[in-house]
């Protein structure tokens, strides 16, 4: 763990109703502490974000990792799926995410299409990611034996990389849908081994995607690697939340995810009282305007 330790972006100080950072939380998080947390059996706390203003307030909240998920596609773009989603999508928010948080380990997906055609495109997508877009690690589906085969080549070439298994969205036409994965002895043993090969490969987390918490389990047990959790029970070495789910911006949120504010109603309000007040004529009022 050497290299440039950062202090959080922003300051806790000038905002007094979020709490700042847990005490010893301050320090530049890599993929060794993630590791070390694992050892301690102290939780990970990974949440996504897509922007600069929301990476910095996950930064201030000390959230330890960050994930430019490819779930942008349907939180922020509107899409069905993640499957529209390209490598410049990709560059353009993890190089905003990147701008706006310091602190937390920052790791990219790659998205659809950017890693499945052979190991040379996906070392040149994953090392845009870096260069481009300033991602410290990237994160790739690994239900397929065949990415084992990048993941070593990009482990080799200095990119950190992290596996996900259970539901893998990008192949939600050939999984029939946002189903939990893993159910019954040998589909269980084909996750334990699809996330043994991701670790035999050389990454350094595992996401586990919609699973049994007993089989989260089992393979938070037998990795050495930490796994993060999603809609994975709490037995997981951390958890990854969808920050729009969390915020309460998801109209129809997974039945995992828990709702810690209702920024919907939020804004709803704001908008809805900005409306009134411009049609009544109450704002600009002098105070907001110029003389
Ligand atoms: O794209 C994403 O946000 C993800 C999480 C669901 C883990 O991959």
């Amino acid at each position: 763990m050497s290299g440039q330790e950062h202090t959080n972006a922003t300051n806790p100080t000038t905002s007094p109703k979020v709490p700042p950072a847990p005490k010893g939380t301050l320090k530049k998080v890599r993929i060794g502490h993630l590791q070390e947390m694992k050892a301690a059996g102290r939780p990970i706390t990974f949440v996504t974000a897509y922007d600069a203003p929301m990476a910095g307030i996950a930064d201030q909240a000390g959230i330890d990792a960050i994930l430019v998920g490819d779930s942008v596609g349907m939180t922020v773009h509107g899409f069905e799926t993640t499957l529209p989603v390209t490598m410049d999508m990709m560059i353009m928010h993890t190089s905003a995410v990147a701008r706006g948080a310091r602190r937390p380990l920052l790791v990219a997906d790659l998205p659809f299409m950017a890693f499945q055609i052979s190991p040379e495109k996906t070392m040149e997508n994953a090392g845009r990611l870096m260069q481009e877009g300033g991602a410290e690690a990237v994160k790739l589906e690994t239900n397929d034996p065949h990415v084992l085969e990048s993941i070593e080549r990009l482990v080799s070439a200095g990119i950190p990389v992290m596996g996900h298994v259970g539901l893998t969205p990008q192949s939600v036409h050939s999984t029939s849908g946002y189903r939990v994965q893993g159910r019954g002895e040998d589909a269980a043993n084909i996750l334990i081994e699809q996330a043994l090969g991701v670790q035999a490969a050389g990454a350094f987390a595992v996401v586990l995607e919609l699973v049994p918490a007993e089989l989260a389990r089992r393979v938070t047990a037998e990795l050495k690697i930490p796994t993060i959790g999603i809609g994975a029970g709490v037995n997981c070495d951390g958890q990854v939340l969808v920050l729009h789910d969390l915020i309460g911006l998801t109209q129809s949120p997974p039945r995992f995810a828990r709702k810690y504010m209702d920024m919907h109603a939020g804004v709803l309000r704001g908008l809805r009282k900005y409306a009134r007040d411009v049609r009544e004529r109450s704002y600009p009022d002098p105070g907001h305007s110029y003389e």
